[in-house]
């Protein structure tokens, strides 16, 4: 791992080896957005995707996984998290809907314990075919703690409801990240401040484009993010050091 600032270090790499590198009961929170497995799922019904949007997940090559290969990454990533999250510490996964019950499965066969699963909803959402169906606004995120049933919970004795609602992420901000899948950073600091306090250790074994990072230098909080792929690592790396 590299030491990028005073509070982040990062590893290009598979995170499934990276994060065996990590000792245990060493993290105090995993913020992570894994591949949601809907590439394959996409590119078979058909969607015209390209034609909606550049730069779209599904055919950016990082979730194109058979079902039970991505199940098999999930099980060993969640076992991987039960072993260095430290007792009472939190998991917070971003998930799509239709897997979210998969997950829940192994993370509890991993020994982790179920707290919630809640709703990501996104105020401006694109209209895209409005009138032919639903538009989807929503992405649920699911709520782990590790050897314990409550962890790290700053509400301030103010009652958190299971969803959060932000903007889609900004032009200006996502022409930082350029990621197809890329976090707002209000929606991070959300749950980082919630789930976690300064000088924490926290983990994005998926960072893509670093906006974990980002919001964990932002709130001084430390960090270490893994990424296979190179782009997203050195974009990473450039906003995590610019703090953007
Ligand atoms: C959903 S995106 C995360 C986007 C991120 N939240 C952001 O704001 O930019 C998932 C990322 O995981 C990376 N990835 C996929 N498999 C991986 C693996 N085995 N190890 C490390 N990174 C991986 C992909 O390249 C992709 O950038």
């Amino acid at each position: 791992m590299k030491q990028i600032t005073a509070l982040s270090k990062l590893d290009l790499g598979d995170c499934l080896n990276l994060i065996k590198q990590l000792p245990d009961k060493s993290i105090d929170l995993i913020l992570t957005d894994p591949p949601y497995n809907l590439g394959l799922f996409m590119h078979k019904r058909g969607t015209n995707i390209k034609g909606m949007r550049n730069n779209h997940f599904a055919y950016s090559g990082w979730d194109n996984l058979e079902f039970s290969q991505w199940t098999l990454v999930m099980k060993e990533f969640l076992l991987q998290c039960a072993r260095v999250l430290k007792s009472k510490g939190s998991l917070i996964m971003f998930m799509s809907i239709i897997k979210v019950e998969t997950i829940i499965n192994l993370a509890l066969n991993a020994g982790l314990y179920y707290k919630t699963v809640g709703i990501w909803h996104k105020t401006n959402p694109m209209p895209r075919n409005m009138n032919l169906h639903f538009i989807n606004s929503t992405e649920p995120w699911l709520y782990f703690i590790n050897d314990g049933h409550t962890g790290t919970f700053n509400n301030e004795g103010k009652p958190i409801h299971d969803y959060i609602e932000t903007s889609t992420i900004s032009s200006s901000e996502h022409k930082l990240g350029n990621h197809p899948t890329q976090k707002p950073k209000a929606l991070l600091t959300h749950f980082i401040k919630l789930l976690s306090n300064e000088n924490d250790v926290i983990l994005d074994p998926f960072m893509g484009s670093g906006s974990t990072g980002v919001v964990c230098e932002l709130l001084n909080r430390k960090f270490i993010g893994f990424e296979l792929n190179e782009e997203y690592y050195n974009i990473a790396r450039n906003r995590i050091k610019d703090k953007k």
